[in-house]
């Protein structure tokens, strides 16, 4: 493990100003936004699709890194150049998600349990070798009235403790992110309690396997009620929730903090990230990793003409990405949205 290089990609990660765009859905995830738009999930169209992201003209002013998938770190973009390569010439950290997924967890009806441990040694040295300077797993904490159980938690913090010092091993900084899910009629309140617990808990395993804290960033879901709680949480309360949250359990010498979107909307997202940040006093640097917060517009304006509205969706991004890095300096304003020119 060499410090100086974890640090150092941790820092680039989180610069001022920047975050990273999350490309990596699975094969399913794919399947099911593809679906949503009627455009059939090849993998030609899932490489042009991420040829589209990739090569997204002026996302480096805004994006530190691209988290790809492991079909995608293999491909080669249009320009006949790997995927992989495209990104750092571009001054773009590729990363890698490493995780196989969750699973049913046993005698835990309705929770999960990410796999992916078998193999990863080796997995984490080809992939560095294929350019990965950091990678990326994902846990999934379901919340609900008796759930998470403390087993829930345990393992997923465990395995991710894991997964991270085998990152590490390889010069390969962890993104960690235990994502309490937005699914379901909880309070805030009960995000909360969940989201303390999590992080706790997720912090206390990567201490025991001697995961440097420098070297880990930290993929945070925000504190907010349930999609389907009658009462929804506003930005100010997310904020200052949130915040509460990873003071109360997070390591102030970690590298960084990045959110997740988890199913918020595109314009709430960058509102909620953008209040956090006006709050500030916090140890860390909290910016974005959203999926669909800013590939849904890309998408859908991909899909009405796959072959015509490349531009045209790639200036989405582009704008996403813009109003995001904004957010992440406190600075964005929802009147800005109205400039968006695509
Ligand atoms: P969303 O922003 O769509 O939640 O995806 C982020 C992600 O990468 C989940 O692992």
């Amino acid at each position: 493990m060499n410090a100086d290089i974890l640090k150092k990609t941790a820092k680039q990660m989180i610069a001022q100003g920047k975050g990273l765009i999350a490309a990596d859905e699975s094969s399913g995830t794919c399947q099911k936004r593809f679906d949503a738009v009627g455009v059939p999930c090849t993998e030609e169209n899932r490489r042009a699709y991420r040829d589209l992201i990739i090569t997204a003209p002026g996302i480096e002013q805004y994006v530190s890194g691209v988290i790809l998938h492991d079909e995608t770190i293999r491909q080669t973009s249009f320009s006949g150049t790997p995927f992989a390569e495209v990104l750092p010439k571009r001054g773009i950290l590729p990363g890698i998600k490493v995780d196989k997924g969750p699973v049913d967890l046993g005698l835990h009806p309705g929770e999960k349990v990410t796999e992916g441990l078998d193999g990863l040694r080796d997995r984490l040295a080809e992939y560095a070798k294929l350019g990965a300077r950091f990678a990326k797993w994902r846990a999934v904490i379901t919340i609900g009235p008796d759930i998470p159980s403390s087993a829930c938690i345990r393992a997923n913090a465990h395995a991710m403790a894991r997964y991270a010092a085998l990152c590490q091993e390889s010069d390969i900084v962890p993104i960690v992110e235990p994502e309490g899910l937005i699914d379901g009629d909880h309070t805030i309140e009960r995000s909360y309690e969940v989201t303390v617990a999590a992080l706790a808990k997720t912090f206390k395993e990567l201490a025991e396997q001697d995961v440097m804290p420098e070297g880990v960033i930290l993929k945070a879901s925000m504190v907010i009620a349930g999609k389907k709680a009658p009462k929804q949480s506003t930005p100010q309360e997310v904020a200052e929730m949130t915040v509460r949250a990873l003071k109360e359990s997070v390591p102030a010498n970690i590298g960084g903090i990045v959110f997740l979107s988890g199913g918020q909307g595109d314009e709430q997202a960058t509102e909620n990230l953008n209040a956090m940040n006006k709050i500030g006093g916090t140890p860390w640097a909290l910016s974005f990793s959203y999926s669909r917060a800013i590939q849904n517009p890309v998408l859908k304006i991909w899909s009405q003409d796959i072959k015509r509205n490349v531009a045209r969706a790639q200036s989405a991004l582009a704008f996403r990405s813009k109003m995001n890095s904004l957010a992440a300096q406190g600075t964005y304003a929802s009147e800005m949205e109205k400039d968006h020119g695509y």
